[in-house]
């Protein structure tokens, strides 16, 4: 048996390169916003938290001095560091780490930018408490993440289709729950944007390699779920739905 970051390596490790390849990770108006908020700062080093396929260290790399990289898996750091490379990125380093034990000395990055990843994370309170300890003071850091619903027969029914879809899936937290957390962890919240992202099934499930009697018990939970639920989701004939997702660009105090 597995201890959850194990768990969560292997999961990730073994589908890096769909990570990669996705588009809705490469793309979209978050990235490009994220971006512009590094490039007002213009930052000496900074730290993508939980990478992925490394999207956001690729565009942080434009505006920065240096880029860590940093994830629990080895697997899709070596894609991460691999496609660096092929484009050009001499400043991006992969670290492999979990964000919730953060081998940085304190201060020591002037941005950090965490996106699609705190659902992941065994601890994100201590997460985020390790992303202010080594953010200097005064500094911004934006996270972008998958958020629930408040409403709690909502909030079950994404947490058990996401579940269902990843065994390593922790939780998505709602509004209030990161607003709080932040605050906790020593940010101060300097705006908030949420918009809804279009799941397609098929590549939903594939990218993260769903065993097919998981995806079908998530179509049956989805047919068999409420008018309000399947309304809310906008759930579609082929199990493809709406997402909520929010960024939080907050300043560490
Ligand atoms: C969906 S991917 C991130 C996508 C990427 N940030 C992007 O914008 O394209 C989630 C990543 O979080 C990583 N992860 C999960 N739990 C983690 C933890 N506790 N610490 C660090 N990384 C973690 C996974 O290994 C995975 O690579």
């Amino acid at each position: 048996m597995q201890d959850h970051d194990a768990l969560t390596e292997r999961q990730f490790g073994a589908h890096a390169r769909a990570y990669v390849e996705s588009a809705v990770h490469a793309g979209g108006a978050d990235l490009a916003a994220l971006t512009a908020r590094a490039a007002r700062v213009a930052p000496k080093r900074a730290l993508d938290l939980g990478a992925g396929g490394g999207h956001v260290a690729y565009a942080l790399a434009g505006v920065s001095g240096a880029v860590a990289a940093v994830d629990l898996s080895a697997d899709m750091l070596a894609v991460v560091a691999a496609e660096a490379e092929r484009r050009g990125l001499g400043n991006v380093e992969t670290v492999q780490a979990s964000a919730e034990n953060l081998p940085f000395p304190d201060a020591c990055f002037d941005f950090i930018a965490s996106r699609f990843s705190a659902h992941h994370w065994r601890d994100a309170r201590a997460g985020l408490h390790q992303a202010r300890r080594v953010l200097r003071a005064g500094a911004p850091a934006v996270f972008i993440d998958i958020v629930s619903p408040a409403d709690p027969a909502l909030d079950t029914h994404l947490q058990a289709i996401e579940l269902l879809r990843d065994v390593s899936h922790v939780r998505d937290y709602s509004l209030a729950e990161w607003g709080a957390m932040l605050a906790e962890a020593g940010f101060s919240v300097e705006s908030r944007e949420s918009w809804r992202l279009r799941m397609d099934f098929a590549v939903w499930t594939s990218r993260i390699g769903t065993p097919a009697p998981l995806a079908e018990a998530i179509r049956l939970l989805q047919q068999k779920a409420s008018a309000e639920t399947r309304s809310f989701f906008a759930v579609e004939d082929d199990g493809s739905f709406l997402l909520d997702a929010a960024m939080f660009i907050a300043v560490a105090t």
